[in-house]
């Protein structure tokens, strides 16, 4: 102990920045680490598992899903059969839409009430997860939990509902964190709230359960993971940290799973890394000790509150023009990234041309995956619609350099 604090001494003063070559880095902040997500992973794993983990919870469980996707791939009986094995009642609540709405936290909050349920079952994508997770909390806190959690941040000072996850699709890593996008229509504002008291207390992962994910959505959570460890590496500190070295493990890893899974969707390997790697860019890990960007995040979150678009795919119109408005503040960062994310060479070229390098890599990706690259595509109708969008965004203190909304609104021009 007595040495880790004259390391830290030496580590912490000018004299080793001057002789490391280092500027006048920023320090890893401090953090405290929490995720109470038990994780069961692998084939197979919901036939082996569930039934165990039910028999130690209540009698009546809420199985909530989506649009019908389950009932189509085999999974709803897999899971019924689960359930069933272990004797308990179900009340189904179905057609959780994609970016679950207040509407339908409402609706379903209404439901566990009425038929006295005593935990919930999640079984989807990040829609499904994110609205279970909103239920859970509203359950059991008597008060309006947009205007006290999603509108505002607020304190959970209580334990919600209990509730696990069966994952059904790469992309969000709601499945082990407490995060909850939820969309407010009646105000147009779609807002993120992490709060560790949401964590699902288990998390069923079966990659096989992934085969079916059509190709368009398989992409979009795909790049979905990819930004989540941008927004994530492109934040201060910058030197010398374990994040920067496992993000770029991370991102270097979606970039092959995915070329992987495209061409053969039933490549177990692919979709494996590809599940585990959405839980590992949002299970906190990463996050330690950095500052986190999540502007752009920010960003696709009012396009989709205004066109309904998919998360993934906003978020691939928008990180490349991002990127060029940041990249020049971030230099250093962004040539590191062009180096050992992307594999270019530096060929003569200095920080500033290599930065730039490393955003043209990321925006030839998106073309080559098939991503969309304009917000026309992705539902934004009239150029004149994005001042208002624009005004609606919140502006992170995490980003290598801070937005207004006059340069939000330039960016939406640029991508329309
Ligand atoms: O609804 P069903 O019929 O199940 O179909 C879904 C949906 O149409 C389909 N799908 C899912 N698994 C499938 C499948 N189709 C066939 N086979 C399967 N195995 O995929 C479509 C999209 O599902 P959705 O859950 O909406 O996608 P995703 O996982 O990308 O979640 C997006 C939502 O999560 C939020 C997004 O903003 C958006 O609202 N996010 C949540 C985060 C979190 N909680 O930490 C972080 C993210 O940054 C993100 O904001
Ligand atoms: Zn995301």
């Amino acid at each position: 102990q007595r040495q880790m604090c004259i390391r830290d001494r030496i580590v912490h003063s000018g004299e080793y920045r001057k002789k490391n070559g280092q500027r006048g880095c920023v320090m890893m902040n401090n953090f405290i680490f929490e995720n109470k997500t038990k994780v069961y992973f692998g084939k197979g794993c919901v036939g082996e598992y569930l039934p165990k983990i039910a028999a130690v919870h209540g009698d009546k469980v809420l199985l909530a899903y989506g649009g019908g996707s389950i009932k189509k791939n085999g999974v709803y009986e897999e899971v019924i059969a689960a359930l069933e094995k272990a004797g308990k009642t179900i009340i189904e609540f179905p057609g959780i839409m994609e970016n679950p709405t207040y509407k339908k936290v409402l609706e379903g909050t209404k439901l566990v009430k009425e038929k006295q349920v005593d935990w919930i079952l999640a079984v989807g994508g990040g829609s499904v997860m994110d609205c279970s997770k909103a239920i859970s909390m509203a359950a059991v806190s008597e008060k309006d939990v947009w205007d006290e959690y999603w509108a505002k941040k607020g304190v959970v000072d209580f334990e919600p509902m209990p509730l696990g996850v069966i994952v059904t699709a790469s992309g969000t890593g709601s499945e082990c964190n407490g995060g909850a996008v939820i969309t407010n229509e009646e105000v147009m504002i779609k807002t993120d709230r992490d709060y560790p008291k949401c964590n699902p207390e288990f998390a069923l992962m079966d990659p096989t359960y992934t085969y079916t994910v059509p190709t368009k959505q398989m992409v979009a959570g795909s790049f979905d993971i990819l930004s989540h460890v941008m927004e994530t590496y492109f934040s201060e500190p910058d030197e010398d940290n374990v994040s920067d070295d496992i993000s770029e493990a991370l991102m270097r890893g979606v970039i092959t799973s995915l070329r992987a899974a495209l061409v053969n969707p039933e490549d177990y390997t692919a979709r494996s890394n590809l599940m585990w790697l959405s839980t590992m860019a949002e299970n906190r890990i990463i996050k330690l000790g950095k500052k986190c960007d999540f502007e752009c995040h920010q960003m696709e979150h009012q396009i989709s509150a205004y066109t309904n678009c998919s998360h993934g795919c906003g978020l691939a119109v928008l990180h490349p023009v991002y990127y060029r408005h940041i990249c020049q503040a971030g230099a250093k960062k962004f040539t590191r990234f062009a180096e050992n994310v992307w594999k270019i060479p530096r060929n003569g070229r200095t920080d500033e041309e290599m930065a730039e390098a490393g955003v043209e890599a990321l925006a030839d990706f998106i073309r080559e995956i098939g991503l969309p690259t304009t917000l026309r595509e992705v539902g934004v109708e009239k150029k004149e619609d994005l001042k208002e969008i624009a005004d609606s965004c919140y502006l992170v203190d995490g980003s290598y350099k801070k937005m207004t909304h006059e340069e939000i609104l330039e960016i939406f021009l640029e991508c329309f």
